[in-house]
């Protein structure tokens, strides 16, 4: 009796350790699962699968700025995110780039070296952020240089990552966003003093190549200037528009699909001026100071309905007719003068290489370039809505 006990005491004693034999195996499987899930092993290739953010921001990134305004002006932006260690590497490289650029103008001593520092964001999946830096760096010598750099990081891991995974196969960024600090003014009006003053305009975009390379040319330049954008191009392309109003330069009305208003219904009228003031305000926080009709057609109702003043031009080479660089910069040169308004459109590459002649050329002759908005303010003008204004001679 006491054996039979015996053995089945055993045999009780041998299932409940099996039992938790597999209660542990599973167990651990269990772990095993997750703990690959959660490291990614079961995830298709990550930078074959880069995922689209629509947003014009991105959650979690925030920005720091560093500006400065003494012998120097410095305006260096930077992101933040939520891993404290990437701050800490974008905090170092900020400190870094300023630290270098007051060094290399330390010898210089004094005179107006100015230091600009802007990102643009692009992210991958859920983890990855790639930012791409641009500098602006102009020497008290005079001599300016335009850079761009590249980090990104792995949120999760903290770890540096290559960029160049964020670019498809056209080269195009995955996303991009760029924030829009208030205090990034990449061009910066100049001194009118004893100047003579010409506002550049350019209406009918944006244009998705030429517009970006005339802001290229005008930020090397230090050149300000007034677009006057159709709010149908502007819903296509935000992030030029944006770049531009937050380069220094200023974004007004050319209405919404550039028709003739003195021929539309009261209610169409409306339409082209506020749709695009209100794409205007969407993109850059704020609605347009002056609208331009489209061909210059104004009648009463125009004036009647603009709720702006109304900015017409003083010199047209017809930029967009003749399409020849050398009669572009041959009847504005020849054209402008103190107060004079400029038409132009930045709808072609003609257009784009005369202005890259015209700025040189009219600053030798006493010019400084201005918006139309500062522009009007240097000569004191008061300007009433729906009132028509061609220059603003001296
Ligand atoms: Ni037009």
């Amino acid at each position: 009796m006491q054996q039979v006990f015996k053995i089945a005491r055993h045999r009780w004693r041998f299932l409940w350790e099996m039992m938790l034999l597999a209660l542990s195996g599973m167990t651990l499987v269990y772990i095993g699962v997750f703990a690959a899930y959660e490291l990614h092993f079961f995830e298709p290739n990550k930078d074959l699968q880069l995922s689209m953010v629509e947003s014009q921001t991105i959650e979690n990134v925030g920005i720091e700025s560093i500006i400065e305004w003494g012998q120097m002006m410095i305006a260096v932006h930077y992101p933040t995110t939520t891993n404290p260690a990437v701050n800490q590497r974008l905090r170092q490289y900020a400190n870094d780039l300023v630290n270098q650029f007051k060094q290399t103008e330390a010898p210089s001593g004094h005179g107006h070296a100015e230091l600009y520092v802007s990102f643009r964001t692009y992210k991958s999946g859920e983890d990855i952020l790639g930012f791409q830096f641009d500098l602006i760096e102009r020497h008290a010598s005079g001599s300016v240089k335009n850079e761009t750099q590249k980090l990104s990081f792995n949120l999760r891991t903290g770890d540096e990552v290559a960029f160049d995974n964020y670019f498809d196969e056209n080269n195009q960024p995955i996303v991009a966003q760029t924030p829009n600090p208030e205090h990034a003014r990449v061009v910066t009006p100049e001194s009118t003093e004893n100047k003579k003053l010409v506002a550049l305009t350019f209406d009918d975009g944006p244009h998705p190549e030429w517009t970006n390379t005339l802001l290229d040319i005008l930020q090397r330049e230090n050149v300000p200037v007034t677009f006057f954008v159709l709010g149908s191009r502007a819903n296509h392309y935000p992030d030029i528009v944006q770049r531009a109003a937050s380069s220094g330069h200023q974004i007004a009305s050319h209405t919404f699909n550039h028709k003739n208003l003195t021929k539309l219904s009261p209610s169409d009228m409306r339409y082209e001026i506020d749709e695009t003031a209100n794409i205007i305000e969407r993109i850059t926080g704020g609605k347009p100071a002056f609208m331009r009709p489209p061909y210059g057609a104004i009648d009463q109702a125009v004036k009647d309905a603009a709720g702006t003043p109304l900015i017409t031009w003083s010199v047209d080479p017809e930029d967009w007719k003749s399409r020849n660089t050398e009669q572009i910069f041959t009847h504005v040169t020849d054209h402008t003068t103190d107060g004079s308004i400029v038409l132009l459109h930045d709808m072609y590459g003609t257009t784009v290489d005369a202005v890259t002649k015209i700025i040189p050329e009219m600053r030798s002759r006493g010019f400084v370039f201005l918006t139309v908005r500062q522009l009007m303010d240097a000569r004191g003008r008061q300007l009433e809505n729906g009132g028509i204004y061609r220059q603003a001679a001296p």
